[in-house]
């Protein structure tokens, strides 16, 4: 019988201990002190990663790291595949699972992911879905540990739209136990699935409309893109009303004075400033974004063994 492969799916559907090991792997590649002596654990493996939308971080930080763990990456993109014009993910998924020792996938949909997953006899791991983005959030929780010390107990503080990186974040406050609280407009909260999640796990979560109260005392400020690949092809008017009605969550240097004395600023980039946040904030000495993308690597160094070794 084959065993189940170790997909990297989302941080709710993964225990705590298993999110832990992830970090100190990465830690350890971090540090350039491979766990067990194997500089080389990957060796031999093919990691396959399909593209239905843009990457920079995830694509580079994957092809890297796997190159550094000594396997090797091969890309696809949508629309150059035969998935582009219509074979099944099922079909692709039994084939590439046939070439290759993992699949990453960054999609349109979170359902192309479960069936992948489901015809899949290799791990899978999420790039990114319009539903979540937990490699990226792994990376966030390493970066506020080497500022900040051990998460839990802290105060992470999320201002703009509840999108697909705030529902890992929420994952993320149960998992690793530290407080989040997040300012959303009442149209944009973070999806009522991830929300139900939340409070049945006891995770310890506000959900404010006042980035002001989100933010003070917090120990981290976070926020992404007012406009998701997912939403691109909204008209002019509903850019417009996207961008009044996410305006006064933008993270400026007074907002940031709200937050700890100490406190970091955090994106998952690309960023927009003048948008969701202010260039003084972003390019100032508060901004913790270039280790963050950094820790890309180191991370997924670490989802990469924990799947595949
Ligand atoms: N943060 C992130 O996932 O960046 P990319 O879209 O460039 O991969
Ligand atoms: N919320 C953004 C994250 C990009 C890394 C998006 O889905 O486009």
């Amino acid at each position: 019988m084959t065993a189940t492969p170790r997909h990297f799916l989302d941080l709710d559907v993964l225990d705590a201990d298993a999110l832990r090991r992830i970090l100190d792997l990465g830690a350890a590649y971090k540090a350039k002190r491979p766990p067990g002596g194997m500089e080389k654990p990957l060796a031999g493996k093919t990691l396959a990663m399909i593209f239905e939308k843009p990457s920079t971080r995830t694509r580079v930080s994957f092809e890297v790291g796997i190159r550094q763990l000594g396997g090797e990456a091969v890309i696809l993109t949508h629309h150059d595949t035969q998935l582009g014009r219509g074979e099944s993910i099922a079909d692709t998924a039994r084939v590439l699972s046939r070439y290759c020792d993992a699949i990453m996938l960054r999609t349109n949909k979170v359902a192309n992911l479960t069936e992948m997953v489901r015809h899949a006899t290799v791990p899978v791991i999420n790039g990114l879905t319009d539903r979540s983005h937990p490699c990226q959030v792994m990376a966030d929780v390493m970066t506020i540990e080497e500022r900040k010390g051990e998460i839990a107990g802290k105060v992470v503080a999320w201002t703009g739209d509840g999108n697909n990186v705030a529902a890992s974040w929420i994952h993320a406050a149960k998992r690793f136990a530290f407080e989040l609280r997040l300012a959303c407009p009442e149209q944009l909260r973070p999806s009522s699935d991830v929300l139900a999640w939340a409070k049945r796990e006891g995770a310890r979560i506000q959900l404010l409309t006042d980035p002001e109260a989100a933010i003070a005392g917090a120990d981290a400020v976070v926020t992404d893109t007012w406009v998701s690949m997912d939403q691109e092809n909204g008209n002019r008017e509903s850019r417009e009303k996207r961008h009044n009605l996410l305006a006064p969550f933008r993270v400026t240097e007074r907002l940031m004075d709200r937050a700890k004395p100490d406190a970091i600023f955090m994106h998952c980039l690309p960023a927009h400033r003048g948008e969701e946040v202010t260039e003084g904030v972003i390019d100032g000495p508060r901004s913790a974004v270039w280790d963050e993308a950094e820790n890309r690597l180191h991370v997924q160094k670490g989802i990469l063994a924990w799947c595949m070794a």
